[in-house]
């Protein structure tokens, strides 16, 4: 990612946080994998999100942390083909929350990042699942 991409990520997250709620409500796809009481859910999604945005600068030292989610991600069931539609509603979330701000480089800095994150998580899931095998 270009510098100017992790500003505009960090500058776009920082409007959203505000209406993180309902952002993450927008996950409805996804709900019934979750348990039924999904605000602590939600705060847990945000504090990840926020933790990746302030680091992606320095995305290598946050590694071991994302690798341990995607490890976690593999025992609660997540299949590698979820990423896609996850990804999709977070940007389509992302351009309610923003409106007029949401630009094509702001949504190609989120995809970028977004990309980086999840095949991160991927790569960590893959190789609990070949572990286990
Ligand atoms: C970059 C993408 C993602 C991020 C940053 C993320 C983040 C998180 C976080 C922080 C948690 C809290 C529990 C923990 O830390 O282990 C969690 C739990 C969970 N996530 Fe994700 N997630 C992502 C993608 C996905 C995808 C694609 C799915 C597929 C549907 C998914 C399904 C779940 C489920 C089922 C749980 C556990 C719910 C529970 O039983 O408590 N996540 N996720």
């Amino acid at each position: 990612m270009t510098p100017q991409q992790i500003a505009l990520v960090q500058t776009s997250f920082a409007k959203v946080v505000p209406i993180a709620g309902t952002a993450a409500d927008l996950f409805s796809d996804v709900r019934r994998m979750f348990p039924q009481d999904l605000a602590e859910q939600k705060k847990k999604l945000m504090a990840m999100l926020g933790t990746v945005v302030a680091g992606l600068a320095r995305l290598d030292t946050l590694l071991p942390a994302i690798c341990a989610l995607g490890e976690r991600h593999a025992g609660y069931g997540v299949k590698v083909e979820q990423f896609t539609p996850v990804g999709a509603a977070l940007l389509w979330a992302l351009e309610q929350g923003l409106g007029n701000e949401f630009t094509p480089d702001v949504e190609d800095a989120w995809a970028t990042a977004y990309g980086m994150l999840s095949q991160a998580m991927i790569d960590a899931m893959m190789r609990k699942v070949s572990k286990a095998a």
